[in-house]
């Protein structure tokens, strides 16, 4: 039988919420992962040391005897003040996560005018203190063009702070890549749905909630040039899931909670897609070198071994219904 080994992955943007959801879904990224970004937007946001800290203590609690570390990260509030990014440095928190205000799930507490100068002023000392900055980079415009339109943001931002390391997280759109390779600060995240899926699983049958999320999945087009791009193992490109799990009930019934959770089978669908584009070489520098180079993370003892043997999707997990909910995968967890 086929199998191969995935040494050390990395999640490098996850959600794991907090009790009592954490508990249903930290063990997934936990059991397959080496480590995983964890974003912040909590409510309220984790915008302080100790919160941070405190969450962290949770999440380690959820995930029980796994080997496995979460990567904490601060939320970029207008009013995050100098001496909390001092300290969130002095006890190892190396990200900081920035959402524009009313972006996405979580964002309320977020950042209203990017390039204001009281942010401007944030960032410098961001990147003084070498942290590692994150951003949710759409505009509020219509909601295909948000990515695009955020362009000018990161352009900005990447010239005006050469030695601040920028992760455009979740690219969605097929114009972005050329902007990430332009910039040497510039790096990017890619979840496996913008890879595998396009608008037409959400609205092109009946409509399914279950597919919403943002960035909003876009044209085959931009599915099938990000695609490309994990494919190539492009070294400025790491893999992260977004798994953003939401109960059923919220995102159906009109309440449309933007999310997807996808953390037990990203890998059986990351190995499934490199398989099937005769690319699996490749996937080790994906799921785990690509982020150890550009995050400067180790190289854990951790081996996820999957075996070419089918698997099927459960249609729910604790309440929340998955990526490819209920469809068979061609790889196994062995
Ligand atoms: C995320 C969430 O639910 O927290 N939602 C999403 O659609 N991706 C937030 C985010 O990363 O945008
Ligand atoms: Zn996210």
């Amino acid at each position: 039988m086929e199998t191969i080994s995935l040494q050390s992955p990395y999640d490098m943007h996850l959600h794991l919420r907090d009790t009592p959801l954490l508990e249903s879904v930290a063990k997934y990224t936990a059991q397959y992962f080496s480590g995983a970004l964890v974003m912040p937007n909590l409510n309220p946001p984790i915008d302080s040391v100790e919160l941070a800290l405190s969450y962290k203590d949770r999440i380690q609690n959820a995930c029980g005897d796994y080997n496995f570390m979460p990567l904490m990260s601060l939320y970029l509030t207008e009013g995050l003040d100098r001496s909390v990014l001092q300290r969130a440095k002095e006890v190892g928190i190396r990200f900081v996560k920035l959402y524009p205000k009313g972006a996405t799930t979580g964002s309320q507490s977020g950042v209203s005018e990017v390039l204001d100068n009281k942010i401007l002023q944030i960032l410098e000392y961001i990147q003084e203190l070498g942290l590692i900055l994150s951003i949710h980079g759409e505009s509020n415009g219509f909601s295909l063009e948000r990515e695009a339109e955020f362009h000018s943001v990161f352009t900005e931002l990447a010239e005006s702070f050469p030695r601040l390391k920028i992760i455009f997280e979740h690219l969605s759109d097929h114009r972005s890549i050329a902007l990430v390779e332009k910039y040497s600060n510039l790096f990017a995240t890619l979840t496996l749905h913008h890879i595998t899926l396009s608008l037409d699983d959400v609205i092109g049958g009946g409509l399914n909630p279950h597919c919403f999320c943002k960035p909003i999945l876009k044209t085959p087009k931009d599915r099938d040039a990000l695609l490309q791009v994990a494919l190539s193992a492009h070294s400025k490109f790491s893999f992260g899931s977004d798994s953003a799990p939401h109960l059923k009930e919220n995102k159906e019934n009109g309440k449309g909670a933007a999310g997807i959770f996808s953390a037990p089978l990203v890998l059986l669908g990351l190995a499934e897609l490199f398989e099937k584009h005769k690319r699996l070489e490749n996937l080790q520098s994906f799921i785990s070198d690509n982020a150890q180079h550009i995050y400067s993370l180790p190289k854990s003892a951790k081996v996820i071994n999957l075996e070419k043997k089918p698997t099927q999707i459960p249609r729910e997990f604790d309440g929340i219904v998955p990526l490819f909910s209920g469809r068979e995968l061609s790889w196994s967890y062995t």
